[in-house]
C-alpha cells in the first residue's frame, strides 16, 4: 500500500480522502497497490468526522514519516502551501496540487526541486477543477503549435453570470449561493475581480509557451462592472457574457497577447452554451485544429477528481521525474493596446452623434428604439488604444465589453 497525506481538509482535500473510500476499485485498477491516505494536515479537529483519527496539526510528522510518498496539497493560498510543497519534493515525496494560486506564482521552482530530486510536481486540479486540460496541454497537444487559448476558467463567476442572465436575481444572492455551494474562493473577490481566472490562464499560458507567463503581467478585469442592462443588451443581441481568459500566440507575427475580461460571446461559438458553473477551454492547435475541454470548474468531487489523477500517476512513478515543459524564463507579453477587437457600448444617448462619428462602423443597437435615454452600440475591428482614447471622449459612457471573434 501507498501512504499518502492530505494537506488541508477543507472542500477539495475531504473530497480526496473520501474518494479513496468511495472509489477504491477505480484506485486499484490504475495502482493495483493501492493507495492509503495515513495523515490528514489540518489546524481543525474534526470529532464528527470518520478521519478524525489521521488528522495531525504538525507538518514535520508527514515529512519525517519514511512511508509518504505522495502528498495531495488542498491547503489553499501561498503559505505555508509552498513551504510545505518545497520540503516535501526536497526529500523526493512528490506533490499534487489544486493550489492554482500557488502554481501560478511559484511553479517553474516547484517544477525544478521535483526534476532534481526525482520525484513529480503535479496540478492538474488548479485549472478546469474536474476538467483534464494541463495533462492533455503535456502530453497529448505536445505534437501541436498552440496558438489560441479561450478558457471559461472560472466557475463562481460563470455560475453568476448564467443565474443572473436567466432568473431575476441579485449579484448578492448569487454570489452567496456560489459560496454555499463551495465553488467561491474563501476572498470571492479574487473569483469577481477576474484573479482567479487569470491565474489559471497564466498556467495555461505558461504550458503553451514552456515559458512563464507572469499572472502580474496579464490585463485582468472582472465581472464587477458588468450590469444587469448589459446582461439584457447581450441576450437580446444573440450574445452571452462571459469571463474569459484568452491567450493568443503567433510566432512568426511575432505577438502573444493574455487577457483575462469579460466578453460579449457570439451564440455561434460553442463557449456560448457554457452555463453555471461548467467551465470549458477552447484550444486551437495548427494541426489539430479546435479541441474544446468541458466539464465541471469547481467543486468537491470534480476537483478532488482531477487531483488524485495526479496522485495515481505520481504512485506509478515512484523515485521518478514526470516531466512537465514549463521553464522559468520570463515571457515578455505584447502590448495589449495593439490588439484589434470589436466592442460593445452603453452609454447616454447625448453622446449618440459624436459616436456615430468617432465609430464610423458601428452598428447602433438601439435604433429600434428611438426614445431610449441610451445609446448602445458595437464597434468595428479597432485597436484597444485607439478604442479607449476615443471613449474618453464620449460623455457618459456606462459600459465597454469586449465582443469574442470567432
Ligand atoms: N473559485 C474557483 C472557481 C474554484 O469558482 O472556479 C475552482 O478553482
Amino acid at each position: 500500500m501507498i501512504k499518502a497525506a492530505v494537506l488541508g481538509f477543507g472542500t477539495v482535500g475531504s473530497g480526496v480522502v473520501e474518494l479513496f473510500d468511495v472509489n477504491r476499485s477505480c484506485v486499484e485498477r490504475r495502482v493495483p497497490e493501492g493507495i492509503e491516505v495515513k495523515y490528514i494536515l489540518d489546524l481543525r479537529e474534526f470529532p464528527d468526522s470518520p478521519y478524525q483519527n489521521r488528522v495531525v496539526h504538525d507538518f514535520d510528522i508527514i515529512l519525517n514519516d519514511p512511508e509518504i510518498r505522495v502528498i495531495c496539497e488542498t491547503m489553499g493560498g501561498r503559505e505555508p502551501a509552498f513551504t510545505f510543497s518545497k520540503k516535501a519534493l526536497e526529500k523526493g515525496i512528490s506533490v499534487c496540487t489544486s493550489n492554482k494560486e500557488l502554481v501560478a506564482a511559484h511553479g517553474p521552482e516547484l517544477l525544478r526541486i521535483a526534476r532534481e530530486h526525482n520525484c513529480s510536481y503535479l496540478f492538474e486540479a488548479s485549472v478546469g477543477g474536474g476538467i483534464p486540460i494541463i495533462r492533455p496541454m503535456n502530453t497529448s497537444l505536445a505534437p501541436e503549435s498552440i496558438t489560441r487559448i479561450v478558457g471559461i476558467l472560472n466557475g463562481t463567476t460563470n455560475y453568476m453570470m448564467t443565474r443572473m442572465e436567466q432568473e431575476d436575481i441579485s449579484f448578492e444572492d448569487v454570489l452567496k449561493q456560489a459560496q454555499e455551494k463551495g465553488y467561491a474562493e474563501r476572498n470571492p473577490e479574487a473569483d469577481i475581480e477576474g484573479h482567479d481566472a487569470c491565474r489559471k490562464i497564466a498556467i495555461l499560458s505558461s504550458l503553451m509557451c514552456g515559458r512563464t507567463v507572469r499572472y502580474e503581467d496579464i490585463p485582468c478585469e472582472g465581472i464587477s462592472r458588468v450590469s444587469m442592462k448589459d446582461v439584457a443588451y447581450a441576450r437580446r443581441m444573440g450574445y452571452a457574457i462571459k469571463l474569459l481568459g484568452i491567450s493568443e500566440r503567433d510566432e512568426e507575427k511575432g505577438y502573444f497577447y493574455v487577457r483575462t475580461a469579460p466578453y460579449m460571446v457570439p451564440a455561434s461559438h460553442p463557449l456560448h452554451g457554457v452555463e453555471g458553473v461548467f467551465n470549458a477551454i477552447f484550444v486551437h492547435g495548427n494541426l489539430v485544429d479546435n479541441l474544446m475541454f468541458y466539464g465541471r470548474g469547481a467543486g468537491k468531487f470534480p476537483t478532488a477528481s482531477a487531483v488524485v489523477s495526479d496522485m495515481l500517476d505520481c504512485a506509478l512513478n515512484l523515485g521518478q521525474n514526470i516531466p512537465v515543459r514549463w521553464s522559468d524564463e520570463v515571457m515578455q507579453l505584447s502590448d495589449p493596446g495593439q490588439k484589434t477587437g470589436r466592442y460593445f457600448v452603453r452609454m447616454s444617448a447625448e453622446g449618440r452623434e459624436k459616436a456615430k462619428a468617432l465609430f464610423a462602423d458601428s452598428f447602433d443597437v438601439t435604433a429600434e428604439h428611438a426614445h431610449s435615454d441610451e445609446y448602445v452600440f458595437t464597434t468595428g475591428p479597432v485597436t484597444e488604444s485607439a478604442f479607449k482614447e476615443a471613449v474618453s471622449s464620449l460623455p457618459d459612457v456606462r459600459s465597454t465589453i469586449r465582443i469574442l471573434e470567432l
